[in-house]
C-alpha cells in the first residue's frame, strides 16, 4: 500500500514559511508585500479560485488587490489596468485571473504583465527562464508538484520521469523541472502509441490530462511515486483525479489523493512567488 502524500500538510508548511519570511521582512525592513488580483466577468469556479487566493494572502500577512471588472470590458480597458498595476509600486505580484472572455486575446493581456510581477509564470520570458534554468518564478503547479516529490525523500537523479500531459501550464514546465533534477524524462500526450508500456517504466509518474481514473494501477510500477494533477468529476458527480486512486495505491510507494494532493500546492505556490517578486523588486537577495 502506498503512502499518501498529504497536500494539505505541505501546502500549511509552505504558506508558515512564506509567512514567517514576510513578518520578518515586515519587521526588519518595512516592507509590505501585495498581489493584485484581476477577475473579468462572472465565472463562477474563477470566482470561488479568487476569493482563496485573497484568503491566502491575508494568512500570510499579504495586501490583496481585487479587481473585478464586467464580462464586457474591453481588451484595451484590461490593458490599460495591467499597465496600471505595471507601475504600481504597492504592487508585487499580479495575477488575471483565466480564462478570460472570449473576445480579449489571453496572449496580449499574459505579455503586457511585468515579467518581474508576472506570479503565475505565464510570461514568455519567465516560459524562457525555466528552458535555462536561470527563474525567479514556477508556474505554482509544477511548483507545488516538485515541492511534493521533495516531501517524499525520494532522489529525481538518474530516475526515469513519465509526464502525461503536454501543456504549457503543466505539462512542459514539468518536464523541465525534472530534468533539471537530473531525472530521465519522458513527455507523453493524447497521441502517445504506447502509454501503458512507457507509464510502467515509471519512477515518478506525473499525470495531467483531465480524464477521470483515466491510469489505474496496471499502469503503475511497483513502488512509483504517482501525482495526480487532474481535477475531474466521476460517473456520479464526485471529484476525482485522473488516476484511479483505489486500484493505482495498490502499486504505488507514494500517491496524491485528490482532492487534498495538488490543489491545495497553488496557492502556496503563489504566494511563495509573490514573495520572491517583492524580494527581487526591493533588492532583497
Ligand atoms: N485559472 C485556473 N488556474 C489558473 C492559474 O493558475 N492562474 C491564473 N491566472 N488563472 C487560472
Amino acid at each position: 500500500m502506498a503512502q499518501i502524500i498529504d497536500g494539505k500538510a505541505v501546502s500549511a508548511a509552505v504558506k508558515d514559511e512564506v509567512a514567517a519570511e514576510a513578518a520578518r521582512l515586515r519587521e526588519e525592513r518595512g516592507l509590505k508585500i501585495g498581489l493584485a488580483v484581476v477577475i473579468v466577468g462572472n465565472d463562477q469556479a474563477s470566482r470561488v479560485y479568487v476569493n482563496n487566493k485573497k484568503k491566502a494572502c491575508e494568512a500570510v500577512g499579504f495586501q490583496s488587490y481585487e479587481y473585478a471588472m464586467d464580462e464586457d470590458t474591453t481588451q484595451e480597458q484590461l490593458l490599460d489596468l495591467v499597465n496600471v498595476l505595471n507601475r504600481d509600486d504597492r504592487v508585487n505580484g499580479i495575477l488575471v485571473q483565466l480564462p478570460l472572455p472570449g473576445h480579449i486575446d489571453e496572449k496580449a493581456i499574459i505579455n503586457a504583465i511585468s515579467p518581474e510581477k508576472d506570479v503565475d509564470a505565464f510570461h514568455p520570458e519567465n516560459v524562457g527562464r525555466i528552458m535555462i534554468g536561470e527563474y525567479s518564478f514556477l508556474p505554482c503547479t509544477p511548483a507545488g508538484v516538485m515541492r511534493l516529490i521533495a516531501s517524499t525523500g525520494v532522489d529525481i537523479t538518474g530516475k526515469q520521469c513519465v509526464v502525461i500531459g503536454r501543456s504549457n501550464i503543466v505539462g512542459k514546465p514539468m518536464a523541465m523541472l525534472l530534468l533539471q533534477k537530473n531525472g530521465t524524462v519522458t513527455i507523453c500526450h493524447s497521441r502517445t502509441q504506447n502509454l501503458k508500456e512507457l507509464c510502467l517504466t515509471a519512477d515518478i509518474l506525473v499525470v495531467a490530462i483531465g480524464r477521470a481514473k483515466f491510469i489505474d494501477g496496471s499502469y503503475i510500477k511497483e513502488g512509483a511515486v504517482v501525482i495526480d494533477v487532474g481535477m475531474d468529476r466521476d460517473e456520479n458527480g464526485k471529484l476525482c483525479g485522473d488516476v484511479d486512486f483505489e486500484s493505482a495505491e495498490k502499486k504505488a510507494g507514494y500517491i496524491t489523493p485528490v482532492p487534498g494532493g495538488v490543489g491545495p500546492m497553488t496557492i502556496a505556490m503563489l504566494m511563495q512567488n509573490t514573495l520572491t517578486a517583492a524580494k527581487q523588486q526591493a533588492g532583497i537577495e
